[in-house]
């Protein structure tokens, strides 16, 4: 990119600032008038909510705004990569997603659009695409180097569905083709995707493994969302919980995700999670129990009641397997029977745990409703935690941006 290309790129700023979401809403649905067959590939409900629209307003922010210096962008940059990587897009996307991109821009923008500015917008876009293309074609690559791996979509039997509250069901996924399963870093999640006659369109939602790696099947823990006064029916969950039956075939792209355990490491590790965020921490507290790992350990989860409280059994299978697990339980209202020790009333609050959460050296890995991350990413920090050793993933695009 010439100098004044990024001049360019940078004047944009502040109208990115302002009307960064009015510009992907624009996006979005001039390339789905042109390109239908593209809705299958995204989530339509992230589409309705509006997350999509500002996650992606929120990336070409960032790019415009580190447009001297991209390389700092890299984390995150890695993170979109695995999640374009577990929905199957490929290098000819780009070219689509590009073409209306730019389009959208001299739309929004009308008169401001002059020839020299969406040419600065070409390059800078084919700058970013040519940068995830590269780091995508790595992780299809590693992906079907493995025992068992594979890239796009794959047949999988709904061989078992197992309910852990009033909520969340367990799914045990095998491949319909009798083969094996990819290992995985605990804490990655897999794309699954069903046809829904309501749309008539395919839709994929992404799903955190919350087993450690065996190699012969993947476990998902799914949370049947339900409606509000002005929210409808989350449709996949209801869908899995309601329509899927033992011995039905769902399709699955491989494990994806840089919120993963560092196995590498022997220091403490703090999990936190609220309602069905302990799936992923969940295929990490397995993978240690499994591997007798001697690292000290802190499970602090988050639920409204013991109704909806998830894997209750498991965990307390998991807590005699480790020995040294220190457990404590957040419900918004405690009844008698729960009036024991390790439970506690009202939301997650670290700092009533204080040294007992609080371990030298640790990693913090958090994962839960946004608010929920925010707090506990915030009172972690207020603590003296480093921000480099809380991990956090949330369950939709990313709309969160701490440090
Ligand atoms: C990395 C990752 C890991 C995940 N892991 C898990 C997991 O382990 N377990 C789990 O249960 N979930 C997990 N999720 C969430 C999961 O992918 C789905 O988002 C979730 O199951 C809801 O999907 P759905 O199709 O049921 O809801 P959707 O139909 O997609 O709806 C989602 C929300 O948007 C609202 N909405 C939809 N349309 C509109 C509209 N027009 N206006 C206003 N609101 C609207 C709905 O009411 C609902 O609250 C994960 C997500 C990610 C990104
Ligand atoms: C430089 C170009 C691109 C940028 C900057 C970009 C950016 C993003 C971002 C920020 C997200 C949200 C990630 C998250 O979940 O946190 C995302 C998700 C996604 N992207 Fe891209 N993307 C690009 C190209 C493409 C292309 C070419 C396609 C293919 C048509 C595509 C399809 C998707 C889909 C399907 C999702 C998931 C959407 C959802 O879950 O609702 N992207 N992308």
């Amino acid at each position: 990119m010439t100098t004044e290309q990024k001049e360019l790129i940078k004047a944009t700023v502040p109208i990115l600032r302002e009307h960064g979401v009015a510009l992907t809403t624009h996006f979005y649905s001039r390339m789905f008038t042109h390109n239908p067959e593209l809705k299958n590939l995204f989530n339509m409900g992230n589409q309705g909510n509006g997350k999509q629209q500002l996650s992606l307003a929120m990336a070409v922010l960032a790019y415009a705004e580190n447009i001297e210096d991209p390389s700092v962008l890299v984390s995150a940059v890695t993170k979109i990569g695995h999640k374009h990587m577990s929905l199957d897009i490929r290098p000819e996307h780009y070219a689509i997603v590009g073409k209306h991109l730019l389009a959208s821009i001299g739309e929004v923008l009308g008169e401001g659009a002059t020839p020299t500015l969406i040419e600065a917008w070409a390059v800078a876009y084919q700058q970013l695409a040519d940068l995830m293309i590269g780091l995508e074609q790595n992780l299809y690559s590693d992906a079907v180097a493995k025992e068992g791996g594979w890239t796009g979509w794959r047949p999988f039997l709904v061989k078992q569905k197992v309910q852990e509250s009033e909520e969340i069901t367990s799914f045990y996924l095998y491949p319909a083709d009798g083969g094996k399963v990819a290992d995985f870093t605990p804490g990655q999640y897999i794309s699954l995707r069903l046809f829904l006659p309501e749309l008539n369109l395919l839709q994929p939602r992404q799903y955190s493994l919350s087993n450690a790696p065996n190699g012969d099947y993947y476990r998902i823990s799914v949370k049947k969302e339900a409606g509000k006064a002005e929210h409808p029916n989350g449709m996949i969950s209801n869908r899995l919980h309601n329509a899927v039956q033992e011995g039905d075939v769902v399709e699955v792209a491989p494990p994806a995700g840089d919120f993963v355990l560092d196995t590498t490491k022997q220091t403490p590790v703090v999990f936190v999670s609220g309602g069905v965020g302990q799936t992923p921490l969940m295929s990490m507290l397995e993978y240690l129990a499994s591997t007798q790992s001697s690292r000290d350990i802190v499970w602090v989860h988050g639920s409204r009641n013991r109704k909806v409280h998830a894997f209750r059994e498991p965990l307390t299978m998991l807590e005699a397997k480790i020995g040294k697990l220190n457990k404590h339980i957040f419900y918004d209202t405690l009844d008698e029977e729960m009036q024991v020790s390790g439970y506690y009333e009202g939301v997650v609050e670290l700092d009533k745990l204080k040294e007992q959460a609080l371990l030298q050296n640790a990693d913090y890995y958090i994962c839960g409703p946004a608010p929920f991350i925010q707090k506990q990413f915030t009172d972690l920090a207020a603590m003296g935690v480093s921000p480099e050793a809380i991990h956090y993933e949330e369950f939709g695009p990313a709309n969160l941006v701490l440090s």
